[in-house]
């Protein structure tokens, strides 16, 4: 079955980015001139998703305002002769279909994703969270989670490596290769934040699942885990167990937009791409190392 809802949730507080979300979503934060969550739901459209949901919650305004018409703007930069800007405008509020739903109380990443219940019907769909960027790769990470979906006909989780001494901020899968795959793993087990002897594997997963309805009846039973919050790794644990998961090791680079130095090496890979500063920075960035 062809994946084409998914859901974005971005209503976390974002504290390990304060005083940046104190009053802006972290998820708005800007990749050179682009927020964050354009790069993920541009990464959704371009693997075949029609429908968006994202969570938001108080303060999260902007992210509907940014996929919104702004008539003025428009008008303003119609008179001004600037086309190719005002093109690039409207262009984001017609990329897909996105609704929004608030999430009341910060409960945690599995809470939210219970939000999306009525959104997601009897239908599989994707998660891509709302902090965490996937760039390059062979094609765009949520593509390649949704084909090993269509494969399998379960659950799939975006999984990385970690280096060990991080793992315990993450979470940790046991997995067993399949025969004839390079990437895709069978999934037995995970562990959210484990401590050093809950470790499975320095595998984690980040940033991107997908998910059949099944999962709803498991989130409403989840109760809450690691701090304190309702945890999406706990559900599907559940699901690995009662269901089957597999995981992907999706070919593009992550960065977390939820985490300070993830911010700032999403800024200088993508700078040294952008056709308008590509050369200055390079230049600059030059004489920076220099100096070091
Ligand atoms: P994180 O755990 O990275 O986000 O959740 P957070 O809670 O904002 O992080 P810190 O620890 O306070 O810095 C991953 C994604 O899930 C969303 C977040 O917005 C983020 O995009 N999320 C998290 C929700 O939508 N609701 C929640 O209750 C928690």
């Amino acid at each position: 079955m062809k994946i084409k809802k998914a859901v974005i949730p971005a209503a976390g507080l974002g504290t390990r980015v304060l005083p940046a979300s104190k009053s802006m979503p972290k998820e708005m934060l800007p990749i050179v001139d682009k927020p964050a969550i354009q790069y993920i739901v541009e990464e959704a459209v371009k693997s075949g998703i029609e429908d968006i949901l994202i969570i938001t919650s108080r303060g999260k305004t902007t992210v509907e305002d940014h996929f919104d018409r702004n008539p003025e703007l428009e008008a303003k930069l119609l008179a001004s002769k600037k086309q190719e800007v005002y093109d690039q405008m409207v262009a984001i509020s017609q990329m897909a279909n996105i609704q929004y739903v608030r999430q009341k109380e910060t409960k945690g990443l599995g809470h939210a994703v219970l939000c999306a219940k009525a959104f997601a019907g009897n239908e599989p769909f994707a998660v891509l969270y709302g902090d965490d960027v996937v760039l390059g790769g062979e094609k765009p990470a949520c593509c390649e989670l949704c084909e090993a979906y269509e494969k399998y006909g379960v659950g799939v989780a975006g999984i990385k490596p970690v280096a060990t001494e991080n793992i315990s901020k993450y979470c940790s899968v046991a997995l067993e290769p399949i025969l004839d795959e390079k990437a895709v793993y069978r999934l037995t087990d995970m562990v959210e934040k484990p401590s050093l002897t809950e470790v499975l594997s320095n595998y984690s997963i980040l940033g991107r699942v997908v998910l059949p309805p099944e999962i709803f009846p498991i989130l409403e039973n989840t109760a809450p885990g690691a701090g304190g919050e309702i945890q999406l790794t706990d559900a599907m644990r559940v699901l690995a167990r009662e269901h089957g998961m597999v995981g992907v090791e999706y070919t593009g680079t992550r960065y977390d937009m939820g985490n300070k130095f993830g911010i700032l090496q999403a800024i200088v890979e993508v700078a040294l791409q952008h056709p308008q500063v590509k050369d200055q920075f390079r230049a600059y960035l030059k004489q920076v190392a220099a100096r070091l």
